[in-house]
């Protein structure tokens, strides 16, 4: 595989929530690449679509929400599988051998009446066909790697036995049984306090470093997409609006979105004291949107064909893209 050609690509995903109210249109026409060895940053405000993408991707969406189109294709065995059209067995194999992903909060994903052992046990036996001895050995060796300390000892307790931080690791660990090619990990670190966070951030980029793991990492928190990110995806009310290398983003930030979410970092440009936020707050996503840009009645660049008429993502640099109508005649 050459180091160019895509691990996943994603075209045009479109995902619903059909609620009695009406539609919420959470994810809409969202588009990305991420070669082997690539972290891709999701950045955006609360409600943007950014879980709802996540788990489209892993089809993990729930109904009343559905995946209405797009595709994502996903290197597998040199061939390019779209996810949407396996048969569950088959995306069972994939998802356990190929993807994972790491949710916000630990207690939902792991299963709090069976040991930890065994929810890392299990996947083991199952996807890389271990006997019950050389699962239990790996499952030692995995809790090791997140830092679990007394490993197996830890095997034969429940997720309520560890603290917060410590069922995130086992939660890296499930993730980590399979060997990956791409871990999705959504706000992996909110609910942790600060040193934890870090511990964990360390893991997910030693990963990727040592075993060339690609990571999506979906996150509020701008200095994790700095520190970490290949290419940075920014989301306004379900599509992204701008997208590039994060060297583009953070020094060339086309979107007022962009600009303004900067702005609210203190190292980078606001004022130390003080955290500068965007005046008022993203639409919500049930119904049809006015037919103008979403981000047109908090934008401070904004023009008369802006509230009209709703600007689609186009080219404005190497690898740039922006849905800004400002940002696509030259800024202002
Ligand atoms: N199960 C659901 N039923 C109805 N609407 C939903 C459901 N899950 C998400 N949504 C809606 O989809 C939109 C996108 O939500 P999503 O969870 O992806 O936001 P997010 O960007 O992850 O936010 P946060 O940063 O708070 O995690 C929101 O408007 C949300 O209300
Ligand atoms: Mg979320």
């Amino acid at each position: 595989m050459s180091a160019n050609e895509p691990l996943l690509e994603v075209r045009h995903l479109t995902t619903e929530f059909a609620l009695t109210q009406g539609v919420v249109h959470a994810v809409q026409d969202v588009s990305f690449a991420i070669a082997p060895g690539e972290v891709l940053g999701i950045v955006g405000e609360s409600g943007c679509g950014k879980s709802v993408t996540a788990l489209s991707l892993m089809r993990l969406v729930a109904a009343p929400g559905r995946i209405v189109a797009g595709e994502v294709l996903l290197r597998a065995n040199g061939q390019m599988h779209d996810l949407l059209q396996l048969t569950p067995a088959e995306l069972g194999k994939i998802r356990g051998n190929q993807l994972a992903m790491i949710f916000q909060d630990p207690m939902t994903s792991l299963n709090p009446v069976l040991t930890v052992g065994f929810q890392i046990v299990e996947p083991l036996k199952i996807h890389r066909g271990l006997n019950d001895q050389q699962a239990q050995d790996a499952a030692v060796e995995l809790l090791e790697q997140v830092g679990i300390p007394e490993a197996k000892r830890r095997l034969k307790q429940y997720p309520h036995q560890f603290s917060g931080g410590m069922r995130q690791r086992v939660m890296i660990a499930i993730a980590l049984a399979c060997s990956p090619k791409l871990i999705i990990a959504d706000e992996p670190t909110t609910a942790l306090d600060v040193t934890i966070q870090a511990q964990i951030l360390d893991l997910l980029r030693e990963l990727n470093e040592k075993a060339g793991t690609s990571v999506i990492i979906i996150t509020h928190d701008l200095g994790v997409v700095a520190e970490m990110a290949n290419q940075v995806a920014v989301m306004y009310a379900g599509r992204i609006v701008e997208h590039g290398s994060v060297e583009t983003i953070f020094e060339k930030p086309s979107h007022p979105y962009t600009i303004a979410l900067m702005a609210s970092i203190p190292e980078l440009g606001g004022t130390a004291d003080r955290l500068a936020t965007i005046e008022g707050a993203p639409p919500a996503l049930l119904g049809d949107l006015p037919p103008g840009c979403p981000f047109e009645p908090r934008c401070l660049a904004r023009v008369e064909r802006c509230a009209v008429e709703s600007p689609a993502l186009q080219p404005i640099g190497p690898g740039h893209t922006v849905a800004c109508w400002v940002a696509q005649a030259g800024g202002r």
